[in-house]
């Protein structure tokens, strides 16, 4: 019964990329990630990470937490990649001094959807910048030299093949002094846990930011100290 379960559900998932990806032969796998969200969204059910429904998965401030644990004074510029609504960066935002904080996506409409949640007041006196993730984005972060980049459940979605994108985008924002801070799901091998998520073992998180960070200092910090069905909560720690 189970078994059935399981078939049928991946069975409606496949059906539902393959319709997509033959609208869309073309288009990055982002694309579908984005479609998928919000359609759910659109059609009312709402998304645990994206839009009014949002809400944290543990606290509000957990990003500001542990950024700060890595060194985060409020005059450093941080950055949030793939920052979907600000559900985390929020909080950043507001430990920071105004225009310090850099929000980015694959697409802006979810951090629209987070910025018409909130107080205009608000936006207008931290001035957060936000971006579409693109190399004209990327490299006007970069100029504002970055201390810390943070990157909380966005690891997850990225498939295997589009990690070194993933990766080397974020490494491409550091400069000496900086630490980028990814959380991913932890599994002794890569593992698919639903239709848009996947997690990983540390070995091929660091086969590839070595390949993109090669002299950077490389380690691994735990999120929370908890294990559920042999997934952890990890964070890989770069440090140029
Ligand atoms: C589960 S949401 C988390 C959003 C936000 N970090 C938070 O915790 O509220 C995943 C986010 O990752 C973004 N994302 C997916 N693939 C990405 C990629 N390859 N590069 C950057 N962001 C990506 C999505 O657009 C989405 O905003």
């Amino acid at each position: 019964m189970a078994y059935e379960f399981t078939v049928k559900r991946w069975w409606r998932k496949f059906k539902r990329y393959l319709g997509w990806r033959l609208r869309n032969p073309f288009a990055p796998y982002e694309d579908y990630y984005v479609y998928s969200v919000m359609k759910k969204i659109r059609h009312g059910a709402g998304h645990p990470a994206i839009g009014s429904a949002s809400r944290p998965v543990r606290e509000h401030t957990e990003l500001l937490d542990f950024l700060k644990r890595y060194g985060l004074q409020p005059n450093d510029v941080a950055v949030d990649y793939g920052c979907g609504s600000l559900r985390l960066g929020a909080a950043v935002i507001d430990f920071l001094e105004p225009g310090k904080f850099w929000g980015v996506d694959i697409t802006d409409e979810f951090y629209k959807l987070g910025l018409e949640a909130r107080d205009p007041a608000w936006v207008q006196q931290k001035k957060p910048k936000l971006g579409i993730i693109n190399p004209e984005t990327l490299a006007k972060v970069q100029a504002d030299k970055p201390r810390l980049i943070g990157s909380w459940h966005v690891c997850s979605k990225v498939p295997e093949a589009r990690l070194d994108s993933y990766i080397g985008n974020i490494v491409s924002l550091m400069s000496p002094g900086s630490i980028a801070i990814i959380h991913f799901p932890e599994t002794a091998e890569r593992r698919q846990l639903s239709g848009l998520a996947w997690s990983s073992p540390r070995s091929l998180m660091e086969k590839v930011a070595r390949r993109h960070a090669p002299n950077a200092t490389i380690s691994f910090d735990p999120l929370t100290d908890k294990e559920v069905d042999g997934i952890r909560q990890t964070l890989l720690v770069i440090r140029t």
